[in-house]
């Protein structure tokens, strides 16, 4: 089994506009720097809103720093007549890598649906960006159905028409953990993300099943991440609220110190 790298994702949502960007990812950087942190053993990555993401490159290439970034949404078209949607083609020219689909805040504030999630990834993979797929239950899902069932589905229905996943990252967001302060269980976080590898192993095969990143997001903090990293299906995580926190995002990212 190919060694999986850890990816800490920092998912900032609506906050920080383009000048905060700037001031937050240099002192990011530097704080990481500082602390000798090795980016090739454990990458970092942050996802500002959109009209961030043109400052956020610039300083990242100037500077030469490690970071990783990406943006929170994706159209599922090229170009054309949609208003107010933002493009794989644009995200990929500001050297995006990554781009977070289906998050729950979308699923449930946009009513986007398992077909759009599943056309959204198909449009990241056509424009070189590797998409970070969010699944997740709902607290009643969680009584009803227990913890698996709806996070397998979700992935499911995403994987469906997707056929040449060379690079896809997949986040099990819990969807009562989210900004709640009541994280999962490393235990919970692992026995779903168990059932998430042999949906990737269905879906796409043993080689991509074995490679492919299973991250845990809700309530993620500098005190819980190495538990959660020392589960064998969970390679890394995807954080919220703590993530706008230099220092606090920086001991998340640094879990194994
Ligand atoms: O995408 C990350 C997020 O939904 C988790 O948020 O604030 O619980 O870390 P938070």
């Amino acid at each position: 089994i190919t060694r999986r790298t850890p990816l800490i994702a920092g998912n900032w949502k609506m906050n920080l506009d383009h000048l905060q960007a700037i001031a937050f990812v240099q002192k990011l950087a530097w704080n990481l720097k500082d602390a000798g942190h090795d980016f090739t053993a454990v990458e970092a990555a942050v996802f500002p809103p959109f009209t961030d993401l043109r400052s956020v490159q610039t300083l990242i290439s100037a500077d030469k720093l490690e970071l990783g970034f990406g943006a929170q949404d994706i159209s599922a078209h090229d170009s054309g007549a949609y208003t107010g949607e933002i493009s794989g083609a644009f995200l990929s020219q500001l050297e995006c890598q990554y781009v977070i689909i289906g998050h729950s805040e979308r699923r449930t504030l946009h009513n986007e649906t398992d077909a759009e999630v599943s056309a959204k990834i198909q449009a990241a993979l056509r424009n070189n960006l590797v998409p970070i797929i969010c699944v997740g239950e709902t607290a009643a899902d969680l009584e009803e159905h227990g913890p698996s069932a709806v996070p397998v589905a979700q992935l499911r229905a995403a994987l469906a028409s997707v056929s040449n996943a060379a690079d896809i990252v997949v986040a099990y967001e819990p969807v009562w953990a989210i900004g709640s302060g009541k994280a999962a269980t490393p235990e919970q976080a692992e026995q779903v993300a168990a059932q998430l590898r042999s949906v990737l192993q269905e879906s796409l095969g043993q080689d991509v099943a074995d490679k492919t990143r299973i991250l845990y997001g809700g309530s993620v903090k500098s005190g819980n991440i190495a538990a959660y990293m020392r589960e064998p299906n969970v390679d890394g995580a995807l954080v919220g609220g703590a993530s706008l926190d230099i220092a606090e995002f920086s001991s998340i990212v640094r879990f194994q110190k």
